[in-house]
């Protein structure tokens, strides 16, 4: 009995570091993940950056993909190259050249859509080792508040509360002419 139940703790340790490590690190990895806003119409910067910094520029390949499939851009030894690139991006995304030994592999999306919502990767081959880093992009609406005329717009409380004062006003007088009557 005694030797049963010190086995079976034992397996429920294992048991333990077996399925709740594994859903830990998940964890914690998806957290790690970047998420970077954009409005429709506006622009958005998706950052990469590798661990080390590349040596030489001609060390450098980045290929930038969204849901793991379309291209969206690609640097192939540290030059753009648009040659695969999903039509959709044409025209609509630029990278930072001066930034590229500084291991800043980030894009910028222009006139931003809809469509270009969802899950970016990054892919970096160098000479020794390869990496990836993933982003997620999301798009909303414009924002009433994002526009620049918004001091000379009358403002929607100031509205509500002009409203509820005229209602208040009419109700009171009414309500006077109401208790006029009946005194
Ligand atoms: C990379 O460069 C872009 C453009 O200059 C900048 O917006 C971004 O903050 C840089 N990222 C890092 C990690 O330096
Ligand atoms: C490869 O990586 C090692 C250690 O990370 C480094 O010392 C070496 O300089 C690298 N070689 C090249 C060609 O980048």
């Amino acid at each position: 009995m005694e030797i049963y139940k010190r086995i079976s703790s034992g397996n429920l340790i294992r048991w333990s570091i077996f399925y709740f490590l594994p859903v830990f690190v998940t964890a914690s990895e998806v957290s790690l993940q970047e998420t970077v806003e954009g409005f429709i119409g506006g622009s958005a910067v998706l950052p990469c950056s590798p661990e080390e910094p590349p040596i030489t520029i001609q060390d450098i390949h980045v290929r930038w993909k969204i849901k793991y499939m379309q291209n969206v851009y690609e640097i192939i030894n540290g030059q753009v190259s648009v040659e695969e690139q999903d039509q959709q991006y044409k025209n609509r995304v630029e990278s930072f050249p001066e930034e590229y030994l500084r291991g800043n592999f980030s894009i910028k999306l222009y006139n931003l859509q809809h469509t270009d919502a969802g899950e970016y990767t990054c892919y970096i081959f160098m000479k020794n080792k390869s990496e990836d880093r993933s982003v997620e992009l999301l798009i909303k609406e414009k924002s009433e508040k994002l526009i620049p005329s918004e001091g000379t717009k009358p403002r929607p409380e100031m509205t509500v509360m002009i409203i509820s004062i005229l209602f208040i006003g009419i109700i009171s007088s009414l309500a006077n002419s109401v208790t006029g009557v009946s005194t």
